[in-house]
């Protein structure tokens, strides 16, 4: 152990999480959290109890249950953070995403380029618009869509009826903006040479998990044609069950989009296309109207306890590179992080490392009842769902390994420097 984490043990004894009301002195020593849970909402509900209880009974007493005035105003709400025209509510992120979709003009038998590293809805609304995903391996550093392959992808092997680009901010950071704005801008100018599609090439954003972030200032879901968050109970931004939003630049797609999620029907019981219920629930925009005001502290919190965890890693000399390997002479070290785009203003929706020997970390940690995660175990193009695209392993080898490697640790608002302190020093413990 270094010192910066003996060191840690002072934090943990004057400000500890939670003790061991009568800890016997062979067992665990009173500075260590009795657990450390990778995701706590108990800790953010006890703050805003009150507050969420008024909005809920608000909604009560207004028999108004879907749609109506609570979820237009956090449209307007949603659309004046990230920046975006217009907002849409949603039943979920799932649904965001195939809104986002097909109001961008994806259509049966496109293709949408997409990551391969990503929870399975990036994709699986790709196949729901009637459209096929073109998987594409991610950057190393990041872990999010690697623009160097699309563009090669496009070069090489042009999928038929490509469509869209589909990047997915992964963990809460916005994927590089710029060289997929370049992207766009190249197949504008191919497009005016024959390639007759109405919109060429559209961004499409998978922000999931990334309200409040930011590229080069722009908020993530003001720099795609259309943008697909969730509101899922784990995000940062988080309902009390199902909702998604989908922001765009274009009013006349949010139209449209108001549309598809009410059956296709501009008025009651007229029907001009094929949409279905994909509406949200007024209780669920009441909710997320009161944690609404908290995102931007919380998320500000989010990026100290990473800088925490930066910090603690360092002292920890557990992400310093060691000459593990004589014959390659390899620097490895058992535990790397991700890397950072100074573009971007990262939410930290997960904090995420990757490590040696994960899976037995994870068992580790887990007898010392620390949570972690594995986002994703199993690349997009791997899932037995996708074997008709003909994609085996050892194909998209970055995104390969990194399944292989990434652990996402405790990572919420209201984890404390100790609790933080106290899992990387459970980490140290488990290499030493
Ligand atoms: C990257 C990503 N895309 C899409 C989704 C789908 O959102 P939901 O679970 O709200 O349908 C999620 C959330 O689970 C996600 O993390």
């Amino acid at each position: 152990m270094k010192s910066g984490l003996s060191s840690s043990r002072k934090t943990a004894e004057t400000t500890p999480p939670k003790t061991t009301p009568n800890p016997t002195p062979q067992s665990v020593p009173l500075s260590v959290p009795l657990e450390v849970p990778l995701l706590d909402l108990r800790r953010q509900y006890d703050g805003i109890r009150e507050d969420v209880l008024s909005a809920i009974a608000r909604v009560c007493d207004s028999q108004s249950f879907i749609l109506g005035p609570e979820v237009e105003a956090l449209e307007r709400e949603i659309a004046a953070l990230t920046g975006a025209a217009s907002a849409v509510g949603c039943a979920s992120g799932t649904e965001a995403l195939w809104l986002a979709l097909v109001a961008a003009g994806v259509k049966p038998g496109d293709s949408v380029i997409t990551t391969a590293f990503s929870f399975f809805a990036s994709a699986s609304a790709i196949v729901r618009a009637g459209a096929t995903p073109v998987f594409v391996d991610v950057d190393p550093g990041t872990l999010n869509l690697d623009a160097a392959l699309v563009v090669r992808q496009i070069r090489t092997n042009r999928p038929d009826n490509l469509r869209a680009i589909l990047p997915v901010h992964l963990y809460g950071q916005c994927a590089d903006m710029d060289a997929f704005d370049r992207i766009v801008q190249e197949n504008a100018k191919e497009n005016a040479g024959g390639y007759s599609q109405e919109f060429g090439v559209a961004i499409i954003e998978d922000a999931a998990q990334a309200i409040g972030a930011e590229w080069n200032g722009r908020g993530a879901g003001s720099l795609g044609v259309t943008a697909a968050f969730s509101f899922y109970p784990t995000k940062n931004l988080s309902a009390y069950g199902d909702a998604g939003i989908v922001t765009t630049s274009r009013p006349e797609m949010a139209e449209h989009m108001r549309q598809l999620r009410n059956h296709g029907s501009p008025r009651r019981y007229y029907h001009d296309e094929f949409g279905w219920n994909g509406r949200m629930d007024a209780i669920q925009a009441a909710v997320l109207r009161v944690k609404l005001a908290h995102i931007a502290d919380w998320n500000q919190r989010r990026r100290q306890h990473a800088a925490t965890y930066d910090q603690v890693f360092a002292e920890s000399g557990l992400t310093s590179g060691r000459t593990s390997n004589q014959s390659s002479n390899q620097l490895t070290a058992p535990v790397r992080l991700l890397s950072r785009s100074p573009k971007a203003k990262h939410v930290f929706h997960q904090y995420v490392i990757r490590a040696q020997r994960r899976d037995e970390l994870r068992k580790f940690l887990a007898e010392r009842k620390i949570g972690s995660e594995v986002y994703y175990p199993l690349p997009l193009h791997l899932q037995p769902v996708f074997s008709y695209l003909g994609l085996k392993a050892g194909d998209l080898p970055v995104s390969e390994q990194a399944a292989r490697e990434v652990l996402a640790l405790p990572m919420f608002p209201e984890l404390t420097e100790a609790e933080i302190r106290w899992v990387v020093e459970s980490l140290a413990d488990f290499y030493s």
